[in-house]
């Protein structure tokens, strides 16, 4: 990876003391990893201060981050890969752009943002950029998941019956949403990326995500400004991926 001189030159924020990270309510209530706030605010003085920018264990974004840099610099593994192979899978069953771009993105929010409705919070993330039949499957894809469709050989998952318990039902609003999926004219775009979600934890080969650059070229309206520096309705999103310990 090349690092031009004005990112190796950028000054580090808060260089010199130490940062205090409160993690986000929203990842860690009901868990054992609930953090006591005002324990941590009591650490508070001149030489500690609440995380505020670029963390410095964290792999640096460039000052215009293009989706690309959040594929490498932000992802966990298991979302890179799972992103990349599914999208390469739609590629290779000859389906059109929207499909795959809707493939490569449709876990975006696992990728570093959240994982609950993740397909609700990715749709909403993407949406300013791609056509809106993109944003709609990535949607969908996360209701429809729950739901087989023998005529087009797409069943329920198995890793479903792992993760969820076989006995598992589907809240009354994702079987209200794969209904309406369903009855909508771009339902197999969703549907396709159901059929192309497949864990490859096994994948020997997975494409890097330069792979895909021509295809986000012509499907991602990138921003000049860079990815949350843009005055898109969801570009504070973006900044909580680029500074995800932030305290505010
Ligand atoms: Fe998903
Ligand atoms: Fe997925």
């Amino acid at each position: 990876m090349m690092i031009d001189m004005t990112q190796a030159d950028r000054p580090w924020p808060q260089t010199g003391r130490e940062r205090l990270i409160f993690p986000a309510p929203v990842g860690r209530i009901g868990t054992p990893d609930e953090i006591d706030e005002e324990a941590l605010l009591a650490h508070l003085s001149p030489a500690v201060v609440c995380m505020m920018g670029d963390n410095p264990a964290l792999p640096r974004m460039p000052e215009k981050p293009s989706l690309l840099d959040f594929f490498h610099h932000r992802f966990g593994t298991i979302t890179f890969r799972h992103l990349l192979c599914s999208a390469r899978r739609a590629l290779r069953g000859g389906h059109n752009e929207k499909i795959v771009m809707a493939c490569l993105l449709h876990d975006i929010a696992n990728g570093c943002l959240i994982r609950a409705d993740h397909g609700y919070w990715g749709a909403q993330l993407i949406a300013p950029y791609v056509d809106e039949e993109v944003a709609w499957a990535v949607q969908y894809h996360q209701p429809l998941r729950y739901f087989a469709d023998e005529s087009v050989g797409y069943e329920y998952p198995e890793s479903y019956k792992l993760f969820f318990g076989p006995d598992y039902v589907p809240p009354a609003y994702l079987q209200r949403d794969a209904e309406i999926a369903r009855n909508h004219k771009w339902y197999m775009t969703a549907r396709q990326v159901t059929i192309n979600d497949i864990y490859f934890f096994e994948e020997e080969d997975v494409p890097e995500p330069e792979f895909f650059t021509d295809i986000i070229g012509r499907n991602f309206r990138q921003p000049e400004e860079g990815l949350g520096f843009d005055t898109s309705p969801t570009a504070h999103m973006w900044r909580t991926m680029i500074w995800p310990n932030n305290f505010l």
